[in-house]
């Protein structure tokens, strides 16, 4: 594993290393009816084939005009997919199907309450909101192309029209997670430049109407605070006519947007012909610094991968009903939910609400109502519905064909729950690792042609070719099961472009540690840094093993251990704060929090519980910590640099290393004495 500096600790470090060597193999049916049925799919892809294996990928889409350029290298490492090509991302999604489905469901929306009616939206009628919308950003706000619009949605069908609405007129839409705080939202916004919020009153969520437009007001105040004007705020309401929040409206600034709509009423707004490198849209993640970093996502490159990737590894097919229970706040959503599926022509389904509400068998019975039969969702939601209702899929009606499990490393017996219980054992499973940055799949098998191996993802997609680097930059011997960081050697359509606004942190972060010759124009010498640990084992496969950085996945959440202790420390009492990983039984990982206090100030119970309101506030409630711990002292290094390996140490009950060289170590006895006695 990477030698890690002394002082930090990361989620790899804390691993379960578990063993396994079963294989399961598609069922035959699947099989028969499978997208990639024929191995020569694999010889097309080929490493000799690259990079034109992607064109296959490229022609899944309607272009304005043919590229020239596969792939351009003269800038690495922003490399540039399909140069010459255009194409319009909401025409591909939207208009060019309406000749063969117009009045196929394009979405089908569920909304959490079960007394509420499910609602199919059809391509005729996506197309007709899409315009409307549209012509509204245009004239009402006008947005125009190139433009950045952030929205802050939760999930509701407005989003995707949004969104759609956004690359209907090549501006850049930046949606941020619904559950993320307003102040996390006005961070997003002033650093995207975004001029126009669009949110919604209120939503579903567990039981409740949560007033949600009151975090748009915080969001403007961050942004104002940063130096920056929202100048619109566009307000969906959940329910037209009634208003769910008690956040006031505010004069020449919000206005709700059903209110508008009839405005705008059957205009139709020409697709932007947009160059296949135009941005399409940003997706902030967290990194190892305080400040998110907004993932700026190309037009052709990434339709091309999503839509490649839905048609093989998703095996969307029109006549399947298919859900992918991510929200769209996550990349997840944007390329699973919406981009790949619709530009497939593909129906989608959404759920507004959380999937163990009102109780561990509505999952099921959306399923069965629907018709679902490919299903889609993370190690963390089928851990709770596991452990809440392992018997609940027995009780209900539905086939599922394919499942696929994302966002987080699945334990094996977990993993064998889902295909035999949920999936009645009917169903192909695949386990695809990838990330915000990487737009599409990375990791996975090929459903028809892979077998299965639970606690794996698989060997690389398609066209991907990873490797495993040890921390000098050798490459670790493939299929030894030795532990380093995985990389992957060549670029790919789904690949993010920059990170918006911050060019030299992104060849920083991601290219310059494994970059061989920087004066080299050939991607050879440019391999990607994924930042994440993994071993491959001989068939192939590779495991990961969690974040080697300074993020902590939890519940499939990036959450950055910086933005943590930034939050913490905007609490009076807080002199110093440390969060590490620790390991969870439902969520994967969860993080603790450590806290010493400034001279003088008492610990407290009230203490502990705002430095929690502190985070939730700062980042949102996906980011409550586990446990706030007050401590009398840090363990330090002689320089003063917090030991954060020896605390996470503790609080995983594993060994601390050598705390000889500590300047404070009796703390370590203190600390582990204090804390292991209330766990
Ligand atoms: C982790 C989510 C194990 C990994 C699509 C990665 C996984 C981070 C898997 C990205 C998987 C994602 N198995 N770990 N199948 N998929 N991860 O950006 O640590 O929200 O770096 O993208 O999640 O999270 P992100």
């Amino acid at each position: 594993m990477a030698a890690r500096p002394e002082d930090q600790v990361s989620e790899a470090q804390i691993a379960v290393h578990w063993r396994e060597e079963a294989y399961y193999s598609p069922p035959p049916q699947f099989i028969a009816q499978a997208n990639a049925a024929y191995p020569d799919i694999l010889e097309r892809f080929s490493e000799q084939r690259f990079p034109d294996c992607f064109k296959e990928y490229a022609d899944l889409l309607t272009w304005d005009s043919y590229w020239h350029t596969t792939l351009d290298t003269s800038k690495p490492p922003f490399w540039k997919w399909f140069v010459g090509g255009r194409l319009n991302a909401c025409y591909n999604c939207v208009d060019r199907h309406l000749r063969t489905s117009r009045n196929k469901a394009a979405i089908i929306w569920v909304p959490e309450p079960e007394s509420e009616d499910t609602k199919a939206i059809t391509y005729q009628e996506l197309y007709r909101q899409v315009n409307e919308f549209a012509a509204l950003l245009r004239d009402h706000c006008g947005v125009k192309t190139g433009d950045r619009v952030t929205f802050h949605l939760p999930m509701v069908p407005e989003l995707p029209v949004s969104m759609l609405a956004c690359a209907r007129l090549g501006a850049i839409h930046s949606e941020v997670f619904g559950g993320f705080s307003g102040a996390a939202c006005g961070g997003r916004v002033a650093d995207s430049q975004s001029h126009v919020l669009v949110t919604m009153d209120g939503y579903h969520r567990n039981g409740e109407l949560v007033d949600h437009k009151v975090k748009a007001d915080e969001a403007v105040e961050t942004a104002r605070e940063l130096g920056h004007e929202v100048d619109k705020v566009l307000v969906w309401r959940r329910n037209p006519g009634s208003y769910a929040s008690q956040s006031p409206m505010v004069e020449g600034r919000d206005v709700f947007v059903d209110e508008l709509l009839p405005d705008y009423r059957g205009t139709v707004v020409e697709p932007v012909s947009m160059p296949a490198e135009a941005p399409l849209f940003l997706m902030y993640t967290s990194g190892t610094t305080g400040r998110p970093k907004g993932c700026q996502h190309s037009t052709g490159g990434y339709l091309a991968y999503v839509a490649g990737t839905s048609k093989y590894y998703q095996d969307i097919h029109p006549e399947d009903t298919y859900w992918c229970a991510a929200d769209i706040g996550w990349i997840t959503g944007h390329s699973y939910i919406v981009y790949g599926p619709l530009a497939l022509g593909a129906t989608s389904v959404m759920y507004e609400g959380v999937p163990t509400y009102p109780d561990a068998g509505r999952v099921w019975r959306i399923a069965e109502r629907l018709g679902v039969n490919i299903f889609h969702t993370a190690p963390t939601t089928i851990r709770m519905l596991r452990k809440l209702g392992p018997d609940e899929p027995n009780k209900y009606h539905y086939h599922l064909k394919h499942m696929t499990t994302v966002g987080e490393p699945i334990e094996p017996e977990v993993w064998r729950w889902y295909h035999d219980v949920a999936g009645k054992g009917e169903a192909v499973v695949v386990d695809t690792w990838w990330q915000t940055e990487t737009g599409g799949f990375l990791g996975s098998t090929l459903p028809a042609l892979q077998p299965m191996k639970p606690g794996s993802c698989g060997p690389g997609v398609l066209g991907i070719y990873p490797v495993i680097y040890d921390e000098e930059g050798s490459e670790v011997e493939a299929g030894s099961e030795r532990a380093g960081n995985i990389c992957i050697r060549n670029p790919w359509p789904g690949i993010f472009q920059t990170i918006w606004g911050q060019p030299d942190r992104f060849v920083q972060i991601y290219y310059q540690k494994y970059c061989r010759n920087a004066d080299s124009q050939d991607w050879r010498d440019w391999p990607y840094f994924a930042g994440d640990g993994a071993t491959q084992a001989a068939d192939g496969y590779f495991r990961i093993l969690g974040r080697v950085d300074d993020v902590i996945n939890v519940a499939g959440h990036r959450l950055g251990t910086k933005e943590l202790e930034s939050a913490c420390l905007t609490v009076d009492e807080i002199a110093e704060a440390a969060a590490v990983p620790v390991m969870d039984e439902v969520r994967g990982r969860a993080v603790e929090m450590y806290v010493a206090l400034k001279p003088g100030v008492a610990p407290s119970k009230d203490i502990e519980a705002t430095v929690a309101e502190a985070i939730v506030r700062e980042i949102g409630k996906i980011a409550r910590p586990k446990h706030v711990w007050i401590v009398a002292d840090m363990p330090k290094t002689r320089s003063g640099k917090i030991m954060r390996r020896v605390i996470a140490g503790i609080s995983n009950f594993t060994d601390v290393g050598d705390v000889s060289t500590l300047a404070n170590p009796e703390i370590v006895d203190d600390i582990r004495h204090r804390i292991q006695s209330e766990k």
